[in-house]
């Protein structure tokens, strides 16, 4: 897979609600090469503190312009949002195996996807929805509360049948996402063809579980720390049944049944 280093103009970034950023960069190569699930490793300073890259999911691509969605959690992430419109950022992608799609698949009638996003694990999973449109994916959103419900608007505007799961109850299912997924799963008169999701670790050993019961195959995205990005570090690896493997090189996008939890 191509990826390309460069310096990324900073075409907009704005401030969605409380630590949730929205910014539009210029990188040509990357935008022609993306696909969803990939994700770009950031360098957000030019010095050496921080010193590690930090990676973020592409969440959209528009012509030469990518776009990613983050949440300021930690010192990279509130250097970043300070960054300003016409600033340059150094950055490497698209990196990492995104999820599969079968588009000749999609194609036929009466096959349903799933996509389960938890938290900031909706990023790469907006792009992704782009991608399944004739599959309508019927997508469950998780969040604590209300407030903290991100991209609903976005997927209802790719025509995705949106539900949202609570855990307060504020709106939606409440309870656990995967709590709304197995109680659907038993209700839907179809069989979805793969269910996808990104999100906490926990919620997607759920999913794997919840999947494994009903025999479907789900793709799941995991965000683990990395260091290099690149498969040379093994700082990211993961049990997998065929051995250990590299999130970022392998994955980050991992096929239910090929983890060990
Ligand atoms: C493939 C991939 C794609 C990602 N895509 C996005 C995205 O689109 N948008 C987004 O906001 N974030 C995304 N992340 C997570 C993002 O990389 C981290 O939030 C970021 O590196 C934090 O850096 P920081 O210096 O701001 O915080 P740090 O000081 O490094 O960490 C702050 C807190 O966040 C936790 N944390 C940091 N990195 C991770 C991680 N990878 N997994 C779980 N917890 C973590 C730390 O344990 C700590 O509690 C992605 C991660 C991976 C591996
Ligand atoms: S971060 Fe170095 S191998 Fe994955």
């Amino acid at each position: 897979m191509k990826n390309f280093q460069l310096q990324a103009k900073i075409l907009s970034q704005t401030k969605i609600k409380d630590n949730y950023w929205h910014c539009e960069l210029s990188a040509p190569q990357v935008a022609k090469n993306a696909l969803p699930g990939q994700f770009i490793n950031i360098r957000v300073s030019d010095n050496f503190d921080p010193l590690l890259r930090r990676p973020i999911s592409i969440y959209g691509v528009s012509g030469a312009k990518i776009k990613i969605f983050y949440e300021v959690v930690g010192k990279a992430t509130e250097i970043l949002a300070q960054k300003k419109k016409g600033e340059f950022l150094d950055i490497v992608g698209p990196l990492g195996r995104g999820f599969s799609f079968n588009l000749r698949t999609q194609e036929l009638k009466n096959l349903r996807t799933i996509i389960v996003a938890g938290g900031i694990g909706v990023a790469p999973l907006v792009f992704l929805a782009e991608k399944l449109k004739n599959t309508k994916p019927l997508v469950l959103i998780g969040a604590r509360t209300k407030k903290e419900i991100l991209c609903a608007r976005e997927f209802k505007a790719l025509g995705c049948e949106v539900k949202i799961a609570t855990d307060d109850g504020s709106r939606g299912f409440k309870g656990k996402v995967t709590d709304l997924l197995a109680y659907l799963l038993s209700a839907i008169d179809y069989r979805p063809l793969v269910i996808y999701s990104c999100g906490p670790r926990l919620m997607l050993k759920a999913v794997a579980q919840i999947a494994g019961e009903h025999k479907i195959n789900a793709q799941l995205s995991l965000e683990e720390h990395m260091a290099c990005g690149m498969g040379a570090c093994l700082g990211c690896v993961v049990a997998a049944k065929s051995g250990y493997k590299t999130v970022c090189k392998d994955g980050p996008v991992f096929s239910s049944e090929e983890l060990v939890w």
